[in-house]
Protein backbone atom coordinates (compact mmCIF):
# COMPACT_ATOMS: atom_id res chain seq x y z
CA UNK A 1 0.00 0.00 0.00
CA UNK A 2 3.22 2.46 0.24
CA UNK A 3 1.64 4.26 3.59
CA UNK A 4 4.11 5.59 6.21
CA UNK A 5 3.75 3.10 9.49
CA UNK A 6 2.86 5.43 11.83
CA UNK A 7 -0.94 6.22 9.07
CA UNK A 8 -3.88 5.41 10.43
CA UNK A 9 -4.88 2.25 8.51
CA UNK A 10 -8.95 3.41 8.96
CA UNK A 11 -8.37 6.67 7.83
CA UNK A 12 -10.47 7.07 4.74
CA UNK A 13 -9.74 10.10 2.24
CA UNK A 14 -12.23 12.46 0.62
CA UNK A 15 -13.05 11.88 -2.73
CA UNK A 16 -15.59 14.11 -5.40
CA UNK A 17 -18.11 12.58 -7.83
CA UNK A 18 -17.35 13.51 -11.10
CA UNK A 19 -20.38 11.78 -12.95
CA UNK A 20 -22.87 9.10 -12.26
CA UNK A 21 -24.16 6.81 -15.06
CA UNK A 22 -27.03 4.51 -14.85
CA UNK A 23 -26.37 0.91 -15.65
CA UNK A 24 -29.28 -1.54 -15.08
CA UNK A 25 -31.99 -0.97 -12.54
CA UNK A 26 -30.80 0.03 -9.27
CA UNK A 27 -27.27 -0.21 -10.32
CA UNK A 28 -24.91 2.87 -11.22
CA UNK A 29 -21.78 3.79 -11.96
CA UNK A 30 -20.05 6.55 -9.83
CA UNK A 31 -16.80 8.17 -11.65
CA UNK A 32 -14.89 10.13 -8.78
CA UNK A 33 -11.56 11.49 -7.56
CA UNK A 34 -9.62 12.02 -4.61
CA UNK A 35 -9.42 15.61 -3.22
CA UNK A 36 -5.69 15.29 -2.41
CA UNK A 37 -3.69 14.50 -6.17
CA UNK A 38 -1.10 12.67 -4.43
CA UNK A 39 -3.45 10.08 -2.86
CA UNK A 40 -5.17 9.72 -6.59
CA UNK A 41 -1.75 8.99 -7.77
CA UNK A 42 -1.20 6.44 -5.09
CA UNK A 43 -4.56 5.05 -5.64
CA UNK A 44 -3.88 4.73 -9.70
CA UNK A 45 -1.58 1.81 -9.21
CA UNK A 46 -4.27 -0.51 -7.95
CA UNK A 47 -4.53 -4.45 -9.21
CA UNK A 48 -7.47 -5.88 -11.10
CA UNK A 49 -9.48 -7.63 -8.60
CA UNK A 50 -8.96 -5.61 -5.76
CA UNK A 51 -11.37 -3.59 -3.83
CA UNK A 52 -11.78 -0.62 -1.76
CA UNK A 53 -13.85 0.28 1.22
CA UNK A 54 -16.22 3.73 0.75
CA UNK A 55 -17.70 5.80 3.58
CA UNK A 56 -20.83 7.59 3.24
CA UNK A 57 -20.52 10.06 5.60
CA UNK A 58 -23.06 9.66 8.96
CA UNK A 59 -24.22 6.61 7.55
CA UNK A 60 -21.17 3.81 7.36
CA UNK A 61 -18.53 1.66 4.80
CA UNK A 62 -19.04 -1.09 2.55
CA UNK A 63 -16.64 -3.18 0.47
CA UNK A 64 -16.52 -2.41 -3.45
CA UNK A 65 -14.51 -3.71 -6.12
CA UNK A 66 -12.91 -1.48 -8.78
CA UNK A 67 -14.17 -2.39 -12.05
CA UNK A 68 -11.99 0.46 -13.99
CA UNK A 69 -8.84 -0.74 -14.98
CA UNK A 70 -5.31 0.70 -14.18
CA UNK A 71 -4.68 1.37 -17.33
CA UNK A 72 -7.70 3.86 -18.32
CA UNK A 73 -7.80 7.16 -17.19
CA UNK A 74 -10.96 7.37 -14.85
CA UNK A 75 -11.08 5.23 -11.46
CA UNK A 76 -15.00 4.33 -10.97
CA UNK A 77 -17.29 1.74 -8.60
CA UNK A 78 -20.00 0.50 -10.04
CA UNK A 79 -22.84 -0.50 -7.04
CA UNK A 80 -26.47 -2.01 -6.70
CA UNK A 81 -28.63 -0.22 -4.05
CA UNK A 82 -29.05 -3.04 -1.73
CA UNK A 83 -28.92 -1.15 1.87
CA UNK A 84 -28.52 1.76 4.03
CA UNK A 85 -24.44 2.50 2.23
CA UNK A 86 -25.25 1.74 -1.07
CA UNK A 87 -28.61 3.23 -0.66
CA UNK A 88 -26.55 6.82 0.28
CA UNK A 89 -24.31 6.31 -2.33
CA UNK A 90 -27.01 5.88 -4.73
CA UNK A 91 -28.54 9.30 -3.56
CA UNK A 92 -25.11 11.06 -4.47
CA UNK A 93 -24.41 13.14 -7.27
CA UNK A 94 -22.04 14.87 -9.48
CA UNK A 95 -19.78 17.33 -6.67
CA UNK A 96 -20.88 15.40 -4.07
CA UNK A 97 -18.31 14.05 -1.64
CA UNK A 98 -17.54 10.42 0.37
CA UNK A 99 -14.86 8.61 1.22
CA UNK A 100 -12.25 5.90 0.18
CA UNK A 101 -9.85 3.53 1.75
CA UNK A 102 -7.70 0.87 0.00
CA UNK A 103 -7.45 -0.44 -2.28
CA UNK A 104 -6.91 -4.17 -0.96
CA UNK A 105 -7.01 -7.14 -1.78
CA UNK A 106 -4.95 -9.56 -3.46
CA UNK A 107 -6.17 -8.94 -6.83
CA UNK A 108 -5.67 -11.46 -10.46
CA UNK A 109 -1.92 -12.05 -10.78
CA UNK A 110 -2.35 -10.85 -14.47
CA UNK A 111 1.26 -11.46 -15.25
CA UNK A 112 1.61 -14.62 -14.44
CA UNK A 113 -0.90 -15.77 -17.19
CA UNK A 114 1.30 -14.13 -19.60
CA UNK A 115 0.97 -16.34 -23.08
CA UNK A 116 -2.12 -17.92 -22.06
CA UNK A 117 -5.88 -18.04 -23.05
CA UNK A 118 -8.11 -16.38 -21.22
CA UNK A 119 -12.04 -17.24 -20.55
CA UNK A 120 -13.79 -14.68 -19.01
CA UNK A 121 -17.58 -15.76 -17.58
CA UNK A 122 -19.58 -13.29 -15.97
CA UNK A 123 -23.34 -13.79 -14.96
CA UNK A 124 -25.16 -10.39 -13.84
CA UNK A 125 -23.31 -8.29 -12.10
CA UNK A 126 -20.62 -10.55 -11.75
CA UNK A 127 -18.85 -8.90 -14.74
CA UNK A 128 -18.22 -5.41 -12.51
CA UNK A 129 -15.06 -7.54 -10.69
CA UNK A 130 -14.22 -9.09 -14.00
CA UNK A 131 -14.25 -5.54 -15.86
CA UNK A 132 -11.04 -4.59 -14.85
CA UNK A 133 -8.97 -7.23 -15.88
CA UNK A 134 -10.64 -7.87 -19.26
CA UNK A 135 -9.55 -3.99 -19.79
CA UNK A 136 -6.35 -4.89 -18.35
CA UNK A 137 -5.76 -8.02 -20.89
CA UNK A 138 -7.05 -6.41 -23.98
CA UNK A 139 -4.64 -2.90 -23.10
CA UNK A 140 -2.11 -5.67 -23.18
CA UNK A 141 -3.45 -7.73 -26.13
CA UNK A 142 -0.30 -9.11 -27.19
CA UNK A 143 0.52 -10.51 -24.20
CA UNK A 144 -2.05 -12.97 -24.02
CA UNK A 145 -3.27 -15.99 -26.35
CA UNK A 146 -7.04 -16.32 -27.42
CA UNK A 147 -9.24 -13.88 -25.68
CA UNK A 148 -12.72 -14.62 -24.80
CA UNK A 149 -16.19 -13.47 -22.99
CA UNK A 150 -18.31 -14.82 -21.96
CA UNK A 151 -21.75 -12.77 -19.95
CA UNK A 152 -25.56 -13.86 -19.21
CA UNK A 153 -27.96 -11.91 -17.42
CA UNK A 154 -31.95 -12.83 -16.90
CA UNK A 155 -33.07 -10.38 -19.07
CA UNK A 156 -31.16 -7.85 -22.33
CA UNK A 157 -31.77 -4.78 -19.67
CA UNK A 158 -29.58 -6.53 -17.22
CA UNK A 159 -26.89 -6.87 -19.21
CA UNK A 160 -23.88 -4.78 -17.65
CA UNK A 161 -22.09 -2.44 -19.60
CA UNK A 162 -23.72 -2.71 -22.82
CA UNK A 163 -21.48 -0.10 -24.56
CA UNK A 164 -18.27 -1.56 -23.41
CA UNK A 165 -19.43 -5.19 -24.33
CA UNK A 166 -20.17 -3.95 -27.93
CA UNK A 167 -16.57 -1.88 -28.32
CA UNK A 168 -14.77 -4.94 -26.89
CA UNK A 169 -16.64 -7.63 -29.53
CA UNK A 170 -15.75 -5.35 -32.34
CA UNK A 171 -12.05 -5.28 -31.29
CA UNK A 172 -9.81 -7.97 -33.15
CA UNK A 173 -8.76 -10.99 -31.55
CA UNK A 174 -11.82 -11.04 -28.98
CA UNK A 175 -14.54 -13.31 -29.01
CA UNK A 176 -17.85 -12.06 -27.27
CA UNK A 177 -20.67 -14.16 -26.48
CA UNK A 178 -24.32 -12.95 -24.79
CA UNK A 179 -27.20 -14.70 -23.59
CA UNK A 180 -30.33 -13.98 -21.81
CA UNK A 181 -32.11 -16.26 -19.84
CA UNK A 182 -35.70 -14.87 -21.31
CA UNK A 183 -35.87 -12.82 -24.49
CA UNK A 184 -38.41 -9.95 -24.93
CA UNK A 185 -39.11 -8.07 -28.08
CA UNK A 186 -35.85 -6.51 -28.36
CA UNK A 187 -33.24 -9.54 -28.48
CA UNK A 188 -32.65 -11.88 -30.60
CA UNK A 189 -29.34 -13.06 -30.03
CA UNK A 190 -28.87 -16.36 -27.47
CA UNK A 191 -31.02 -17.80 -25.14
CA UNK A 192 -30.26 -19.87 -22.00
CA UNK A 193 -28.23 -19.88 -19.04
CA UNK A 194 -24.64 -18.49 -19.55
CA UNK A 195 -23.20 -22.04 -19.57
CA UNK A 196 -25.24 -23.20 -22.78
CA UNK A 197 -22.55 -20.69 -24.98
CA UNK A 198 -20.08 -23.23 -24.42
CA UNK A 199 -22.24 -25.67 -26.50
CA UNK A 200 -23.36 -22.59 -29.06
CA UNK A 201 -22.07 -24.04 -32.71
CA UNK A 202 -19.43 -22.17 -33.80
CA UNK A 203 -17.90 -21.46 -30.26
CA UNK A 204 -14.86 -23.76 -29.21
CA UNK A 205 -13.23 -22.74 -25.70
CA UNK A 206 -9.93 -23.91 -25.42
CA UNK A 207 -9.06 -26.14 -22.29
CA UNK A 208 -5.14 -26.74 -22.26
CA UNK A 209 -3.05 -23.42 -21.56
CA UNK A 210 -6.23 -21.38 -20.10
CA UNK A 211 -7.03 -19.55 -17.45
CA UNK A 212 -10.97 -19.34 -16.71
CA UNK A 213 -12.61 -15.88 -14.37
CA UNK A 214 -15.63 -16.77 -13.33
CA UNK A 215 -18.10 -14.46 -11.21
CA UNK A 216 -21.95 -14.46 -10.60
CA UNK A 217 -24.74 -15.29 -8.27
CA UNK A 218 -23.86 -18.77 -6.39
CA UNK A 219 -26.18 -20.88 -8.94
CA UNK A 220 -24.58 -19.57 -11.91
CA UNK A 221 -21.10 -20.15 -10.45
CA UNK A 222 -22.48 -23.61 -9.71
CA UNK A 223 -23.28 -24.33 -12.78
CA UNK A 224 -20.26 -22.79 -14.84
CA UNK A 225 -17.75 -25.13 -12.54
CA UNK A 226 -19.49 -28.37 -13.36
CA UNK A 227 -19.25 -27.60 -17.19
CA UNK A 228 -15.90 -26.06 -17.05
CA UNK A 229 -14.62 -29.37 -14.97
CA UNK A 230 -16.44 -31.52 -17.40
CA UNK A 231 -14.80 -30.08 -20.38
CA UNK A 232 -11.20 -30.38 -18.84
CA UNK A 233 -10.13 -27.52 -17.02
CA UNK A 234 -8.04 -28.13 -13.73
CA UNK A 235 -9.14 -26.47 -10.75
CA UNK A 236 -5.99 -24.54 -10.08
CA UNK A 237 -6.79 -22.89 -13.36
CA UNK A 238 -10.26 -21.40 -12.57
CA UNK A 239 -10.51 -18.20 -10.54
CA UNK A 240 -12.97 -16.11 -9.03
CA UNK A 241 -13.95 -13.71 -6.07
CA UNK A 242 -15.21 -14.11 -2.81
CA UNK A 243 -17.68 -11.36 -1.42
CA UNK A 244 -17.76 -12.01 2.74
CA UNK A 245 -18.90 -9.82 5.21
CA UNK A 246 -15.88 -7.08 5.65
CA UNK A 247 -15.34 -4.59 8.25
CA UNK A 248 -11.60 -3.24 8.51
CA UNK A 249 -10.73 -4.69 4.72
CA UNK A 250 -7.19 -5.18 6.20
CA UNK A 251 -6.69 -8.09 7.74
CA UNK A 252 -7.66 -7.48 11.39
CA UNK A 253 -10.96 -7.80 12.66
CA UNK A 254 -11.50 -11.61 11.28
CA UNK A 255 -15.31 -10.69 10.16
CA UNK A 256 -14.85 -11.85 6.61
CA UNK A 257 -12.65 -14.87 7.87
CA UNK A 258 -13.38 -18.38 5.45
CA UNK A 259 -11.61 -21.14 6.73
CA UNK A 260 -7.76 -20.47 7.17
CA UNK A 261 -8.23 -16.96 5.28
CA UNK A 262 -9.34 -13.62 5.02
CA UNK A 263 -10.99 -12.64 2.09
CA UNK A 264 -9.50 -9.03 2.61
CA UNK A 265 -6.33 -9.71 2.64
CA UNK A 266 -5.60 -13.24 0.95
CA UNK A 267 -8.78 -12.68 -1.35
CA UNK A 268 -10.43 -11.56 -3.17
CA UNK A 269 -9.21 -13.79 -5.86
CA UNK A 270 -9.30 -17.41 -5.20
CA UNK A 271 -9.22 -20.00 -7.52
CA UNK A 272 -11.46 -22.86 -7.50
CA UNK A 273 -8.93 -25.44 -5.88
CA UNK A 274 -8.86 -22.28 -3.58
CA UNK A 275 -12.16 -22.48 -2.26
CA UNK A 276 -12.58 -25.72 -2.18
CA UNK A 277 -9.79 -25.97 0.18
CA UNK A 278 -11.60 -23.60 2.52
CA UNK A 279 -14.23 -25.68 2.70
CA UNK A 280 -16.45 -22.59 0.61
CA UNK A 281 -19.99 -24.71 -0.23
CA UNK A 282 -20.90 -22.51 -3.41
C1 LIG B 1 -14.77 -7.61 -1.98
C2 LIG B 1 -16.19 -7.16 -2.24
C3 LIG B 1 -16.47 -6.51 -3.43
C4 LIG B 1 -17.78 -6.07 -3.69
N1 LIG B 1 -18.01 -5.42 -4.86
C5 LIG B 1 -19.23 -4.92 -5.12
C6 LIG B 1 -19.47 -4.17 -6.31
O1 LIG B 1 -18.57 -3.95 -7.14
N2 LIG B 1 -20.72 -3.68 -6.50
C7 LIG B 1 -21.74 -3.89 -5.60
O2 LIG B 1 -22.85 -3.42 -5.85
N3 LIG B 1 -21.54 -4.62 -4.48
C8 LIG B 1 -20.32 -5.12 -4.20
N4 LIG B 1 -20.09 -5.82 -3.04
C9 LIG B 1 -21.23 -6.03 -2.11
C10 LIG B 1 -21.42 -4.78 -1.25
O3 LIG B 1 -20.31 -4.64 -0.38
C11 LIG B 1 -22.71 -4.91 -0.40
O4 LIG B 1 -23.82 -4.87 -1.26
C12 LIG B 1 -22.77 -3.75 0.59
O5 LIG B 1 -21.86 -4.00 1.65
C13 LIG B 1 -24.16 -3.58 1.16
O6 LIG B 1 -24.09 -2.51 2.09
P1 LIG B 1 -25.42 -1.74 2.52
O7 LIG B 1 -25.07 -0.95 3.74
O8 LIG B 1 -25.98 -0.99 1.37
O9 LIG B 1 -26.39 -2.91 2.86
P2 LIG B 1 -26.93 -3.35 4.31
O10 LIG B 1 -27.93 -2.33 4.74
O11 LIG B 1 -25.79 -3.65 5.22
O12 LIG B 1 -27.60 -4.72 3.90
C14 LIG B 1 -28.62 -4.81 2.91
C15 LIG B 1 -28.69 -6.23 2.37
O13 LIG B 1 -27.45 -6.56 1.69
C16 LIG B 1 -26.88 -7.73 2.25
N5 LIG B 1 -25.42 -7.55 2.27
C17 LIG B 1 -24.74 -6.61 2.96
N6 LIG B 1 -23.41 -6.75 2.76
C18 LIG B 1 -23.24 -7.80 1.96
C19 LIG B 1 -22.11 -8.46 1.39
N7 LIG B 1 -20.86 -8.07 1.62
N8 LIG B 1 -22.34 -9.52 0.60
C20 LIG B 1 -23.58 -9.93 0.34
N9 LIG B 1 -24.69 -9.36 0.85
C21 LIG B 1 -24.53 -8.32 1.64
C22 LIG B 1 -27.47 -7.83 3.64
O14 LIG B 1 -27.54 -9.19 4.07
C23 LIG B 1 -28.86 -7.28 3.44
O15 LIG B 1 -29.72 -8.26 2.94
C24 LIG B 1 -18.81 -6.29 -2.75
C25 LIG B 1 -18.52 -6.96 -1.55
C26 LIG B 1 -17.23 -7.40 -1.29
C27 LIG B 1 -16.93 -8.08 0.00
S1 LIG C 1 -12.55 -7.51 7.02
FE1 LIG C 1 -11.46 -7.46 8.91
S2 LIG C 1 -10.16 -9.19 8.73
FE2 LIG C 1 -11.10 -9.06 6.79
Amino acid sequence: MNRSANENLYLPKVAVIDRVMPEIAEVKSFYWRFEDKTEQERFRKFRPGQFAQVSLFGVGEFPTSLPASPTEDEIFFTVRKVGSCTGALHELDCGDKFAIRGPYGNGFPMEQYYGKNLVFVAGGIGLIPLRSAIVYALKNREKYERIQIFHGSKTPKELMYVCTLKSWEKMPGVEGYLTVDRADESWNGHVGVVGSLFKKPGVQVPVENTMAFVCGPPIMFRFVIKDLLSMGFDQNNIVSTLERYMKCGVGKCGHCCIGTAYVCVDGPVFTYKQIKQLGEDI
